[in-house]
This record gives C-alpha cells, sequence and structure tokens, in this order.
C-alpha cells in the first residue's frame, strides 16, 4: 500500500488511496459488477498437444499484455480436518513434471502440504478473460533446485527467508522482524554467500488435470481440459461452461 513518503509506485502500478481517505464500498452495488466476456475463443485445434506448452503460450500472452505479476497464481492447500485455505504464489518454473513455486517448509501451506499432498492452483488471467486452474499432488523439489533459485534470488530476499523462519506464525510486532533482519544484514552482509534454510525450498504440483478457461459471450465459456490418464497418458475434454 503506497502511503505518503513512501516508495514511488512501479510504472503503470495503481496508487491506492491512503486507507483513512478510502471512500467506502456500497455492496448493494455488486449485483450490477459484471461484465461481457469476448474477446476470443479457444477451440480443440487452438490448444497445444501439452498442457504445458499451453501454459507457456497463456503465460506470454500475460506478460505481453502487460498484466502485473502475469506469474501469480493462487495456492489452495486443505488441513488434514478438509478445511482449506488459498494464497497468493509466484510460478518459477513449469515443465511435463509439474509447476514449481518456492516458499517456506514451516508456513501454513507448507505444514499442510506435508500432511496432505493434495493442491490446486488458479492463475487470475482476469484481463484476458482467461483462467488456468490446476489440480493435483505435490512434492517438494530436490535440495539442488532450491539451492540454484535461492541463489538467484536478491540479498534481502534470502535475509528475508530467514528473518521469517517461521513464516505463518504470530509475532509481537514488525520491530522484532526489523531487528532480526538488522541483526542478518550484519551477519551476511552484501554480496556475501546467504545459505539456503533447510525449511526453504520449491515445490512441484504434478497435475492430474489442467483447464484452460476462456471467457466468451453469455456466460458460454470454452473450458478445456487436460486429464492424466494412467499409466502418463492425457486426454482432452470439453467442459460445460
Ligand atoms: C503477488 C504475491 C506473490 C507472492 N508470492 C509468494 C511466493 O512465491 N511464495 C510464498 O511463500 N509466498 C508468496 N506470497 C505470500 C503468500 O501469499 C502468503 O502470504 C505466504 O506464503 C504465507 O502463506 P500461508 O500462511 O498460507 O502459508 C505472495 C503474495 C503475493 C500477494
Amino acid at each position: 500500500m503506497a502511503v505518503a513518503g513512501g516508495p514511488t509506485p512501479q510504472t503503470g502500478a495503481m496508487t491506492p488511496t491512503p486507507d483513512s481517505a478510502t471512500p467506502s464500498f456500497d455492496p448493494a452495488r455488486l449485483a450490477e459488477m459484471r461484465r461481457s466476456y469476448a474477446r476470443t475463443g479457444l477451440t480443440e485445434d487452438d490448444l497445444a498437444e501439452h498442457w504445458w506448452t499451453q501454459l507457456g503460450r497463456w503465460l506470454a500472452d500475460a506478460q505481453i499484455a502487460g498484466l502485473p505479476e502475469p506469474n501469480a497464481m493462487v495456492l489452495a492447500t486443505a488441513a488434514v480436518d478438509g478445511q482449506p485455505s488459498a494464497r497468493t504464489v509466484l510460478l518459477k518454473g513449469y515443465d511435463e513434471r509439474g509447476i514449481v513455486c518456492y516458499t517456506n517448509y514451516n508456513s501454513q501451506k507448507g505444514q499442510e502440504l506435508a500432511a496432505n499432498p493434495k493442491a490446486s492452483c488458479v492463475f487470475p488471467w482476469h484481463a484476458l478473460e482467461r483462467q488456468v486452474c490446476v489440480v493435483g499432488t505435490v512434492t517438494r523439489v530436490s535440495r539442488e533446485e532450491s539451492v540454484a533459485y535461492f541463489s538467484s534470488r536478491p540479498h534481502g530476499s534470502r535475509l528475508g527467508a530467514w528473518a521469517s523462519e517461521q513464516q505463518s506464525a504470530v509475532i509481537p510486532s514488525r520491530a522484532v522482524l526489523e531487528e532480526r533482519m538488522a541483526e542478518l544484514a550484519e551477519r551476511y552482509p552484501d554480496g556475501s554467500e546467504v545459505p539456503l534454510p533447510d525449511y526453504w525450498g520449491g515445490v512441484r504440483l504434478g497435475p492430474t488435470t489442467v483447464e484452460f478457461w476462456q471467457g466468451r459471450e453469455n456466460r458460454l465459456h470454452d473450458r478445456l481440459r487436460f486429464r492424466r490418464t494412467p499409466p502418463g497418458g492425457w486426454i482432452v475434454e470439453r467442459l460445460s461452461p
């Protein structure tokens, strides 16, 4: 949230008004808020042979269209009692094995995935009237892969992973976090090697289904779904909108 004296927003980013000056929203307006989707369609002939190729095409479209955070996706996990939870993460890799993001294994999502590896992800590309929904099972990526990715992160982000060892835990104040960050900055000055914490790394969602959704007029949307058919093949099915 940009506040007076805060950082300059990135080019193209919207600047929210400070909370105290934000006008209230009338919930009665929600029923009227709808758009017609008519940009384009998605046919079986348009679709790439493999879901990962199609995902790459749509990622490229999202990037070319200038969407903010085109690789952001909403990752849903579920606790063993069945309670789901969802949050945004960034896609950092994909291939025929699945889609990869990086996180703290101690976090809520990390603990839920350790106990119940079933998960789902949605890429919400609303400006393109598209979404991609992935459902499957999560495994951790190799330590080597995590080291390679962690080393590519900016120095401050690497320190941040150490400062927030127990991600998702309740903390007493922001000051505690900043003190820890200052200690870490002294221990690992700019340019020094910051090791990968053992509680931090990648997770790969290996899909059983990947659905490509394109909005159409009158809510007759195109929904084409790749479904894995053991032992390792894929079929494409059209779903009712
Ligand atoms: C645009 C965006 C990108 C994010 N990317 C990541 C990410 O790649 N990995 C991550 O652990 N958290 C990421 N977060 C923060 C998560 O949404 C979440 O707050 C955090 O991982 C803790 O989630 P949990 O308590 O449900 O485990 C991102 C948040 C936003 C808004």
